[in-house]
């Protein structure tokens, strides 16, 4: 979130659905040894610790964010955990972008266990005289581009929910193995998304748009093994509520291990727990607040 306005990117018009799918995974495994995560944003903030517990649980990654300095040093720390991370520069409000990292992802590792969606953006400012375009950055990146990767990696989740190993738990009769973990979709919402404020109308809208892409997501993929959280938290230290800091102090805030532990436990669910979104407040007396 910034007190500043974004220009907006032009963002295209939709091509027809067989032109957005990616090529087929050439190389997707049966029975492979290590699970693959996509994590958007991950060169700092929330993104940065997910990538970093799934990168130690694991998981080969590919890492996006805009910036490429910063992104490579977040691929070197992940690397350190002794899996693969391909870092792929790229800024989520540009649709080509957005399909260039799901294809690069699918080549490079051909299945996608766990997909985080957290880049993202945000604004703050009086519904009077915020400009349009920021609410139209906000919808490219923090609704259009979720919308976008999701679709083009439809036929990669597909495949791996269906080649996901099945747990060591037991069915409810207490007989048998459990059912497999299917694949994930983890996105970043806010609880500004179902709780407004003042001041993030826009942000907000685009929030309370994820949220219920993740319900749709459910209701239509959930049957194929793919389930979609909205993870909703109220104000996280990072970069992002770098401005309100004179207001709320960073100690006062949700620390990023926090949600980075909720993700992880979502990660390990059976494919029969559907999470469509997991509120994360503040304490205090006005709990549904940012
Ligand atoms: N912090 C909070 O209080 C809070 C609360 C609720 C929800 N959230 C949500 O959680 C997510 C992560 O937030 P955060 O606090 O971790 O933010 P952050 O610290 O500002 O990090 C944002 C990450 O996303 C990347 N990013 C931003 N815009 C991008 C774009 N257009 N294309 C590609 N990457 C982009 C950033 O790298 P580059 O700048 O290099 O691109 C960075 O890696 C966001 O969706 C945010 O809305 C945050």
């Amino acid at each position: 979130m910034t007190g500043t306005d974004d220009t907006a990117h032009a963002v295209s018009d939709h091509p027809p659905e067989h032109a957005r799918t990616p090529t087929r995974p050439a190389a997707l495994v049966t029975g492979a040894t290590r699970p693959a995560a996509l994590v958007t944003g991950a060169s700092r903030g929330i993104g940065l610790a997910i990538a970093e517990r799934l990168a130690a649980a694991g998981y080969d990654l590919t890492v996006c964010a805009r910036d490429p300095g910063r992104l490579t040093a977040a691929a070197d720390r992940l690397r350190t955990h002794g899996g693969q991370v391909r870092p792929e520069p790229a800024d989520m409000a540009h649709e080509q972008d957005v399909l260039r990292v799901a294809e690069a992802h699918t080549t490079a590792y051909g299945r996608c266990d766990v997909l985080v969606i957290a880049a993202g953006t945000g604004t703050a400012g009086p519904l009077g005289t915020a400009p349009l375009s920021r609410l139209d950055k906000q919808f490219a990146v923090n609704v259009r581009a979720p919308y976008a990767l999701v679709q083009a990696l439809l036929p990669t989740l597909r495949t791996t929910a269906a080649d996901r190993p099945t747990t060591t738990g037991t069915t409810g009769t207490g007989t048998g193995t459990g059912t497999g973990t299917g694949t994930k979709i983890i996105v970043l919402s806010s609880i500004t998304g179902t709780y407004p404020e003042p001041g993030l109308a826009a942000y907000g809208a685009t929030k309370a748009a994820l949220t219920a892409f993740c319900h749709s997501i459910n209701t239509e993929l959930s049957p194929a093994g793919i389930t979609a959280t909205a993870i909703c938290p109220g104000y996280v230290d990072t970069d992002m509520t770098a401005w309100i800091r004179d207001r709320i102090d960073p100690t006062e805030m949700i620390a990023t291990a926090d949600i980075a532990e909720l993700a992880m436990a979502l990660t390990r669910l059976s494919a029969n727990a559907v999470v469509p979104e997991l509120l994360v407040t503040r304490p205090g007396r006005q709990l549904h607040r940012a």
